[in-house]
């Protein structure tokens, strides 16, 4: 089974973007993928036009053991199902503390639920802080994608993403299998170029050849809660995300 964290510890890299559009992409394949919404902004759910009303009826009501997973699953207009998120569960740090029951919870709640669907590929979109929900998608995922912009703070946020991975492994005393994905890249700078020589150097084949470039039909389809092939079929932020789905599985990634 594919369990996928789309991961970074910042705010704004594509997460989201990168978590729709995939999730999209597979669907479109016929593989019919699971996304869970790990970020309280919950910003996937109201895309997808799968909010949930209350913190109960979203991912936190597994967390406060009221539902399970597969209760939780909403079917989305896109094709891809999803479990959706709620601003409540940025508690869930201060209502259940930190330990391994925590954070192993997701982990187990697929375990328990999820294996049987074993075609299906799981996409979790995580929150930018590093808490209890980010060591949840890190310990429940087989593989993480961790996207890179290629900004000038590229290189510094990179260094502190391995830090970061490395001490999670630590923890589950494995290295998780990953591929560094570079978003909203600009052909047009010179940096772009610059900065894509630097991270090849240094995630060798772990980084993807798929660039996503910057492009407007990816900043417009969210507002029509539209995944980027239904949006702009023709746009080159189709065509990226295609081209990376398609590397990822030829890789055997997914
Ligand atoms: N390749 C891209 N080109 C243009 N805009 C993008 C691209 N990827 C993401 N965006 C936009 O950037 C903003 C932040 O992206 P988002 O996916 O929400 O990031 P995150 O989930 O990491 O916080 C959103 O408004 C999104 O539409
Ligand atoms: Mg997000």
């Amino acid at each position: 089974m594919t369990i996928i964290a789309v991961f970074n510890q910042k705010g704004g890299v594509g997460k989201t973007t990168t978590t729709l559009n995939m999730a999209a992409a597979l669907a479109r394949r016929g593989t019919e993928p699971l996304s869970i919404d790990l970020d309280p902004q919950a910003h996937l759910s109201a895309i997808a036009n799968a909010s949930a009303a209350t913190g109960q009826d979203s991912i936190l009501g597994f967390y406060k053991e009221l539902k399970s997973l597969s209760e939780l699953v909403h079917e989305t207009p896109m094709g891809a199902h999803i479990i959706p998120s709620h601003f409540e569960l940025s508690k869930v740090d201060s209502l259940f503390g930190k330990g391994p029951k925590v954070v192993n919870r997701l982990k187990v709640g697929i375990q328990e639920e999820m294996l049987e669907q074993d075609g299906m590929p799981i996409l979790i979109d995580c929150c930018p802080m590093l808490g209890v929900l980010s060591l949840n998608a890190i310990f429940a995922s087989t593989k993480v994608l961790v996207r890179i912009s290629t900004d000038y703070l590229a290189l510094k946020g990179a260094t502190q993403l391995e830090r970061t991975l490395k001490a999670l492994e630590h923890v589950i005393k494995k290295r998780v299998a990953r591929r560094y994905v570079i978003t909203r890249f600009d052909a047009r700078r010179k940096l772009s170029w610059e900065l894509l020589a630097q991270l090849r150097e240094r995630f060798g084949d772990e980084l993807c050849e798929t660039r996503i470039a910057e492009n407007v039909s990816l900043t417009e389809s969210p507002a029509y809660n539209r995944d980027i092939f239904t949006h702009a079929p023709h746009s080159q932020g189709a065509k990226d995300y295609e081209f990376l789905v398609e590397e990822l599985i030829s890789h055997g990634f997914i």
